[in-house]
């Protein structure tokens, strides 16, 4: 399938509300969801990209602490979705900074086990625990997902990757390293 002007996504239906759409309608817009999903890779890759641009204060900039997070779980020899989960985990946060564990939750949930959706999804609180102190919040947040199966996965990813991932000195992966990684997992090419 082609990403181009001429490709399939030319076509279109023409109803002005689903009320009045056909089966042949659907017929036709449902295959271009494959299409759609195809492109998923390259705007995954540039959200990354554009999180070169935010610090927030912290001592690497956001993209780099994602690549840091990444290469950490790798260089400890997680697999290729941890690694994915462990790359991505953190790419909403320029979205939504407030709940930005739910968009990337979001994104990877059809691709990926239960227990690495659970360990994105649920990241923040556990993350919490390191310094929720400091900002008036209960940095034992945690302590409601004792009874999950996926408790010491998401300890062990905060604790291992994503709150050691703040080291300006470490030399992480570089993006282009995980682009193959990314059209593996949400594109199957
Ligand atoms: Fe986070
Ligand atoms: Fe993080």
């Amino acid at each position: 399938m082609t990403d181009t002007a001429s490709g399939p996504q030319t076509k279109r239906a023409s109803f002005t509300n689903f009320e009045e759409s056909t089966a042949e309608d659907w017929a036709m817009i449902l295959p271009q969801l494959k299409l759609t999903q195809s492109r998923v890779a390259d705007r995954v890759i540039g959200l990354l990209r554009d999180l070169e641009s935010d610090h927030g204060g912290f001592p690497v900039n956001r993209l780099e602490h994602s690549l840091q997070t990444a290469t950490r779980a790798e260089r400890a020899g997680k697999d290729d979705e941890y690694v994915f989960c462990a790359l991505v985990h953190d790419i909403g946060d320029t979205l939504s900074p407030y709940n930005h564990p739910d968009i990337a939750a979001a994104i990877v949930k059809p691709f990926v086990s239960e227990a690495n959706y659970f360990m994105v999804k649920h990241h923040g609180e556990f993350q919490g625990y390191y310094f929720w102190d400091y900002i008036g919040l209960d940095a034992n947040a945690r302590d409601k997902y004792r009874n999950s199966p996926h408790f010491e996965r998401t300890v062990e990813f905060c604790g291992e990757y994503d709150q050691t991932a703040f080291n300006a000195s470490y030399v992480s992966n570089p993006l282009e390293h995980y682009e193959p990684l990314i059209r593996q997992m949400l594109c199957g090419t």
